[in-house]
C-alpha cells in the first residue's frame, strides 16, 4: 500500500513537470527524476511528496527564475539592447549555452541541416523567445520586441553536455559553465554608469575590469570592496565553482561566506540584483567592505508582498542538496593507478587530514588560513573570516579546464599535487604523486 502511494506520488511530481515551462522533459534530468523517485520508495508519502514538490520547485527556481533581477540587468543596464545585437554564433562563442529541449524539433531539424542563421541576431531572440538560453530570460512586448532581460543561477552554474552540437545539448544542473564568459556579456550593456556609479570610477575602467576576468570566472566580492585586481595585478576574480555535491558541506564558497541558504540568499540579492531581504551586518565594515557599507548592502529590505527571492530559498536549497557530483566516467582515469592513489590520499599525502572522506572537506568548521595551504592571503581577506574553504573534491574532473585552487592558479592536477609535495614537504615519489592523480579523476 505504502508503495502503490508513493508512486502515486511519484506520478504527481512528474504531472507536475510540465508547468516549469517545458511541454516534455525526455532527457537525462527526466531520468534522474525516475531514479529520484525510485530511491523514494519507502520512504513516508507525505514525506516523499514534500520532498518531490522541493526538488521540483527547487529545480524551477533554479533555471527560470530571475527574482525580478530584470529590473536592473534590462531595464537599468539595458543589456537586452546589447544581446540583441548578438549572433548565435558570438553568444554560443561567449560560453552562452542553449538547452536543446527547449527547441521545437522542427528547428532542431533545420539546425541539424545547416537551415538555421546562425550569423543572425534575429536568431539569437528567436531561441531567448523559445526560453532555449540556459540561465537567461528574454522579456518580450507583444510585438515580438525584446523590452528587458534577467538572469538565473544556471547561467554560471549549469552547463549542456553537446549532446547536439557544441553548447547545445541537454542541461547540466549545478555543473560550473567553464565557458561562460560573464564579464563580457555584462560588457555588452548599453548603459553601464550605474555601476560605475557604486565602484567610483568611470565606464572605460569597468570596461576594462569585465574584460580581466575572461571565462569559467566572476568577481562576487567587487561589489563590497571595490578591488578589481591583485597585488599582482591580475584579476580579482574566481573560478564559478560547481553547485552540485554540497549536502553535509558546511561553509560554502571559495572562502567560506556561510551556508548554502546564506549565500543563495547573497546571491539573488547582491549579485543577481532580484528583489528581496538580505542581512549581514559584517557588511557595515567600511573599511573592508567600503561599496557594501556605503550602500548598506548588508540590509536589504523589500516588502513582504514584493519579495521574490525569501519564498523561494528553502526550495532552491533542497534541489541544490538533491545535486549528487557526477560519477567520473569509465575510461577518464585509470583504475588500478586510482586505487593506489586512495592510499596516497589517506595516507603519506596527508590530505584526508582536511579533505575527510567521503565529503572531502571538513566536518565541522571546514576553513583553513593562507598558510595552511601555502599561498597568498589576498582573496581570503575579501571575506568576514579571512579564510579559505576546504573544497570538497568530488566532480572534479567536471572542472578541469579552467585550472584550481579559487583562481584556477594550478592549471592541472599534477600542478596542485607538486604544491602540496614541495610545500609541505611530502616527500612522495613521481609514482605516488602520478596515482594520487589519477584518484582525484577518479572522484
Ligand atoms: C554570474 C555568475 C553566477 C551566478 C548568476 C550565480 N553564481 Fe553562484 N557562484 C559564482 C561564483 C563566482 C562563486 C564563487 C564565489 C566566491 O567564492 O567568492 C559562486 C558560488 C556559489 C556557491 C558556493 C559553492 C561552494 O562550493 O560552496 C553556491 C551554493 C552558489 N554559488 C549558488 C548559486 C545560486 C543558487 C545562484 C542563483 C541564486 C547563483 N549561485 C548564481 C557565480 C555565480
Ligand atoms: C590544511 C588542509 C589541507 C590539506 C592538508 C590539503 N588540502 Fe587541498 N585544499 C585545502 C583548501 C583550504 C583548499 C582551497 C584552496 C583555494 O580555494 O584556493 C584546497 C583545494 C584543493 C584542491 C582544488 C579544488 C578545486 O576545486 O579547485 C585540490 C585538487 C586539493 N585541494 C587536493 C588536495 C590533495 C591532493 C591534498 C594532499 C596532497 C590536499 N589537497 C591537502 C585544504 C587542504
Amino acid at each position: 500500500m505504502r508503495y502503490a502511494r508513493t508512486c502515486l506520488v511519484a506520478a504527481v511530481a512528474l504531472a507536475a513537470l510540465p508547468i516549469v515551462g517545458r511541454a516534455a522533459d525526455p532527457g537525462p534530468a527526466g531520468a534522474d527524476q525516475n531514479k529520484a523517485i525510485a530511491a523514494l520508495r519507502g520512504v513516508e508519502p507525505s514525506t516523499a511528496a514534500d520532498a518531490a514538490k522541493m526538488i521540483v520547485d527547487g529545480r524551477n527556481t533554479f533555471r527560470f527564475d530571475t527574482f525580478g533581477d530584470e529590473a536592473f540587468w534590462g531595464d537599468t543596464l539595458q543589456l537586452h539592447q546589447g544581446v540583441a545585437k548578438v549572433s548565435p554564433k558570438t553568444a554560443l562563442a561567449v560560453g552562452l549555452k542553449v538547452d536543446v529541449d527547449a527547441l521545437p524539433k522542427s528547428l532542431q531539424s533545420d539546425l541539424r541541416h545547416g537551415r538555421v542563421d546562425l550569423d543572425s541576431p534575429a536568431t539569437t531572440l528567436a531561441l531567448l523567445r523559445l526560453n532555449a538560453v540556459v540561465g537567461v530570460t528574454g522579456f518580450f512586448d507583444r510585438g515580438g520586441n525584446m523590452k528587458s532581460i534577467g538572469i538565473q543561477c544556471a547561467l554560471c552554474h549549469s552547463t549542456v553536455d553537446n549532446s547536439f552540437a557544441p553548447g547545445i545539448g541537454h542541461r547540466l544542473d549545478g555543473w560550473a559553465n567553464q565557458d561562460l564568459n560573464v564579464g563580457a556579456i555584462v560588457s555588452l550593456a548599453q548603459n553601464l554608469q550605474p555601476v560605475a556609479n557604486l565602484l567610483h570610477v568611470d565606464v572605460k575602467t569597468v570596461l576594462q575590469v569585465l574584460a580581466s576576468w575572461g571565462p569559467g570566472k566572476f568577481d562576487a566580492e567587487l561589489f563590497l570592496d571595490g578591488k578589481p585586481f591583485r597585488p599582482d595585478g591580475k584579476t580579482a576574480a574566481t573560478l564559478i565553482p560547481p553547485a552540485f555535491g554540497l549536502a553535509g558541506v558546511n561553509m560554502h564558497t571559495w572562502t567560506g561566506w556561510g551556508s548554502v541558504p546564506y549565500w543563495n540568499a547573497f546571491v539573488a540579492n547582491l549579485e543577481m540584483h532580484g528583489k528581496g531581504n538580505f542581512f549581514d551586518p559584517r557588511l557595515d565594515d567600511a573599511a573592508k567592505f567600503p561599496i557594501a557599507a556605503e550602500n548598506k548592502f548588508g540590509h536589504v529590505e523589500t516588502p513582504p508582498d514584493q519579495d521574490r527571492i525569501t519564498p523561494k530559498l528553502a526550495a532552491l536549497h533542497f534541489y541544490q542538496l538533491s545535486l549528487a557530483a557526477p560519477a567520473a566516467p569509465a575510461g577518464s582515469f585509470d583504475k588500478n593507478a586510482a586505487a593506489q592513489g586512495e592510499a596516497v590520499f589517506n595516507g603519506p599525502g596527508q590530505c584526508a587530514t582536511c579533505h575527510v572522506p567521503p565529503l572531502f572537506t571538513e566536518a565541522g568548521w571546514n576553513m583553513h588560513t593562507a598558510e595552511d595551504v601555502g599561498i597568498d592571503d589576498f582573496q581570503a581577506l575579501r571575506s568576514p573570516d579571512e579564510r579559505y574553504r576546504t573544497s570538497p573534491l568530488k566532480g572534479l574532473w567536471t572542472h578541469q579546464a579552467r585550472g584550481f585552487y579559487h583562481d584556477g592558479r594550478f592549471a592541472t592536477l599534477t600542478d596542485v599535487v607538486e604544491h602540496y609535495n614541495t610545500f609541505k614537504g611530502l616527500g612522495l615519489t613521481p609514482a605516488q604523486q602520478h596515482d594520487l592523480v589519477e584518484y582525484l579523476k577518479s572522484l
